[in-house]
């Protein structure tokens, strides 16, 4: 086991440094000489594709977030309606779904219950199910009628890292090619969408260089009852991630909230005690930002301790932080790729100097096939 960690204390903070790799592994060869976009694994015809009049997204956990991002995305690029939900609630509440509904499921193992019987609900409808999946010939691609596989390699820390980064990637990937099928996207676009994902590689490298200062950050909350997420936009999932992070691995009560749902309640949890991590938007969607550095402020003159991510250059948000962790420059729908990665070291961090074990938390399992 030792020789699988490669000298990593922990199969998890192995995943997370390979992350650049395995994001760039889900990437690889996916632009032909012509500047398209190629899905040829999907096997499902451009024309039944163009007929899609809604997506609904299911999955559990992680994944979920993951759909939770990509709806932004999706919808933004192909302008189809498209639902997130969570696969356990799915089939129990007759959903509204038909041959020209798309339902797009999530998981890294290909194996969760709760999102195999989504899967068979919806094909009962007739409805036609893309499987976003890390695992090779699982059974949720096999009951699906295609695959976008993640590439990601084999995830072993209960906790998802790579899984979810590789998720993000496929769903942005499937809602260009939605869009480029649906002619609302074209060469050049496409293009330039794909080259800055594959950036992000080279990005995520950089993230994990600058650690120091989150390590850092894990030993001085490590006493810490309870930390709030905010996010808002695409940023929200990224919260919701982090929190669930914290949760699974260190055993702390942790919240992700959308920023602007702050004055509708939660604000009254802020106090002193209370770390908060807050995701702010990259520059250009400065509307979205500038509320998002008030929500700061707000939180700030209530006494909460403020961790700020956000752009490197972005001076007013660092100005407004504690403590501020850079990222690289990157567009909005795909800076959930970035900011989670050190959400993701600092739950890793935080949970080893518990004491606690990171691979396995308590009562959780890697896969869980039971309802
Ligand atoms: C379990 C794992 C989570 C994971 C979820 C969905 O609860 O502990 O880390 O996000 O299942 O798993 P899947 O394999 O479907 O992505």
């Amino acid at each position: 086991e030792a020789a699988q960690k490669q000298g990593f204390d922990w199969f998890m903070r192995k995943e997370i440094f390979e992350q650049p790799k395995a994001v760039a592994d889900t990437l690889l060869g996916r632009l032909n000489e012509r500047g398209e976009l190629v899905l040829d694994e999907l096997r499902m015809s451009p024309e039944l594709l163009r007929r899609v009049n809604k997506i609904v997204i299911v999955a559990c956990g992680t994944a979920f977030y993951a759909g939770l991002v990509a709806k932004y995305a999706i919808e933004h690029w192909t302008r189809i309606p498209c639902e997130v939900e969570l696969a356990s609630e799915f089939r129990y509440r007759d959903p509204i779904i038909d041959p020209m509904t798309l339902v797009v499921t999530i998981s890294q193992s290909g194996e969760t219950a709760d999102t195999l019987m989504a899967i068979r609900h919806a094909r009962e409808q007739q409805a036609k199910v893309i499987a976003i999946c890390n695992t090779n010939g699982a059974t949720i691609p096999r009951e699906s009628d295609a695959v976008i596989y993640t590439h990601a390699g084999p995830e072993i820390g209960v906790a998802s890292t790579k899984g979810f980064t590789t998720q993000l990637v496929a769903c942005y990937l499937l809602g260009l090619y939605l869009a480029q099928v649906r002619g609302m996207k074209y060469g050049d676009e496409i293009a330039a969408l794909l080259a800055e994902l594959e950036r992000m590689p080279a990005a995520l490298q950089q993230l994990l260089d600058e650690r120091q200062g989150v390590l850092e950050l894990a030993e001085q909350l490590k006493d810490a009852t309870s930390v709030l997420f905010l996010g808002r936009h695409v940023g929200y999932p990224v919260a919701l991630e982090g929190a669930l992070k914290l949760k699974e691995l260190a055993y702390i009560h942790a919240e992700g909230f959308a920023a602007g749902e702050l004055k509708h309640g939660p604000i009254a949890l802020v106090s002193q005690d209370l770390p908060i991590f807050v995701v702010v938007p990259p520059r250009g969607r400065d509307q979205l930002r500038d509320k998002v550095i008030s929500n700061i402020a707000e939180v700030r003159a209530r006494g909460a301790k403020t961790i700020v991510l956000g752009d490197a250059d972005d001076d007013q948000a660092r100005a407004h932080a504690e403590v501020f962790i850079p990222l690289p420059k990157v567009s909005t729908l795909v800076q959930p790729l970035l900011a989670i990665l050190p959400l993701q070291l600092f739950a890793c961090e935080l949970a080893t100097l518990k004491g606690h074990d990171v691979d396995q938390p308590r009562n959780l399992a890697k896969s869980v096939t039971v309802e």
